[in-house]
């Protein structure tokens, strides 16, 4: 069959985006041409999010508009919804293929097995899912940042946490693929890596042959012409005295660190069956601090969880002050089906989550200018990524490595390049400058 056309869309994280792009890599090696989601295709895939109740309803609109688009195409959802509701997820109007987060080197041939309106259920028991599965990697050209999945599956189970039944438990990417994959996204001209995954922090915790985050890390950091390695997510309890000694080595380490915090009231963390409390998360920022000065610091935050009362609330505002986040991610609790805090009692009203969402919201504003003032009049590296349009005419932007976002003008030969730039202006989006 010639010419045939695939078109996917995504929702959800970092890893979810990833997949997709290994997805549509897929797709191409079997003579597919990837082309927009809102044009007529042969095959949609609805790459799903369940993380929040949100997620499951934005899948279920873009899958009914796949159909829409062209009612003779072949519908096929994928991901964290597909994985925990496949049953519900077949049910909606057009669907005919639901694969979960596993088994998805195989997609191409479900596809091409499936027949229009002969609904497929090809979603595995995660739970029994124990190797890593090899997609290939990041395929697209001419970007500065590149993603690289280094490790699937959560087995933390905290109490609001629906991941570890969408991703299965822990399994890491071997080392020496890892290492081949920024072997090649170097080679691809790739300046800057983040490695990510479901439980980033315990990467090698399930193999017992030694294999950890940092060993990792120090193979990686060795790879000639690779400017910048990123870290996505690590949970408190993961960061050890040695991973911020080898992110305290400098170059190619980033400055950054994402350490989900989730509540700043001690009570609320152990309902939420956290690992810590804000004491130790205390002790840890200033552990950060110390051996990585000016590191930048985000977090995730929830509010509204069952039992969250104002006082608890006014706790959490307290404390991501006092921490001096650089940026924060505020998110709404949502009950998720299966999961013990969906039970719990006191569960909070919308309405008081939409309030609270929209003043952490606003702290986190603050705190993220804060952090980028103190880079005013001064000058500071950044790795130049591509121009965007703004009220001044077009600017580039580029990241530092402590994750500050810099506009300033720039010419296309730039990208890619690590620049000097002198901070001129602060705006909510970030800071303004000039190369020097
Ligand atoms: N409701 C709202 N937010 C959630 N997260 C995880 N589960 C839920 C839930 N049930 C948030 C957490 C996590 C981020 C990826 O998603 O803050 O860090
Ligand atoms: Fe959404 Fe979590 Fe799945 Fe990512 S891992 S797609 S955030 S449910």
């Amino acid at each position: 069959m010639a010419d045939k056309k695939v078109a996917l869309t995504t929702l959800g994280c970092k890893v979810n985006q990833y997949e997709s792009e290994a997805l549509e890599e897929l797709f191409r090696r079997r003579g597919y041409t990837v082309v927009d989601f809102d044009e007529p295709a042969d095959v949609y895939i609805i790459n799903t999010c369940t993380v929040t109740h949100l997620g499951d309803r934005k899948s279920r609109q873009l899958i009914r508009r796949a159909g829409r688009t062209n009612p003779g195409a072949l519908v096929v959802v994928t991901g964290c919804y597909a994985q925990t509701a496949p049953d519900e997820v077949l049910e909606v109007e057009g669907v005919d293929v639901v694969v979960g987060s596993g088994n998805r080197a195989n997609i191409v041939d479900l596809v091409e097995k499936a027949v229009k309106g002969c609904k497929v259920n090809a979603v595995l028991d995660i739970t029994q899912c124990r190797e890593f599965e090899e997609l290939p990697g990041e395929a697209r050209q001419g970007r500065v940042r590149a993603f690289l999945k280094i490790q699937e599956g959560c087995e933390n189970f905290c109490s609001y946490c629906i991941i570890p039944y969408a991703r299965g438990p822990l399994r890491s990417r071997p080392p020496e693929s890892v290492l081949a994959g920024v072997r090649d996204l170097v080679e691809r001209g790739f300046r800057e890596i983040v490695l990510t995954g479901i439980h980033t922090g315990a990467y090698g915790r399930e193999r017992d042959d030694g294999t950890n985050l940092v060993r990792l890390l120090e193979k990686l950091a060795r790879v000639p012409g690779l400017a910048r390695l990123r870290l996505s997510s690590v949970e408190p309890n993961d960061i050890t005295p040695e991973l911020l000694e080898l992110m305290a080595s400098g170059a190619p380490f980033c400055r950054h660190l994402h350490i989900p915090l989730q509540s700043g009231d001690d009570s609320i963390l152990k309902k939420m069956k956290r690992r810590y409390n804000t004491d130790f998360y205390r002790k840890l920022l200033e552990q950060v601090r110390e051996k990585i000065p000016n590191a930048g610091v985000t977090t995730d935050i929830m509010v509204g969880f069952p039992g969250e009362r104002e006082e608890h609330f006014r706790n959490t505002c307290a404390f991501a002050g006092e921490m001096r986040f650089s940026g924060l991610h505020v998110f709404k609790y949502s009950p998720r089906r299966g999961t013990p805090a969906a039970k719990y009692p006191e569960q909070v009203a919308p309405g008081v989550k939409d309030e609270r969402s929209r003043e952490l919201i606003a702290i986190g504003r603050e705190l993220a200018r804060s952090f980028a003032s103190r880079y005013l009049d001064k000058t500071v590296e950044v790795l130049v990524e591509q121009a965007v349009a703004s009220e001044k005419g077009n600017l580039y932007e580029g990241l530092t490595d402590n994750y500050v976002r810099v506009f300033f003008p720039g010419r296309p030969e730039w990208r890619g390049k690590l620049v000097d730039i002198t901070i001129t202006g602060l705006s909510d989006a970030g800071l303004e400058g000039i190369i020097i």
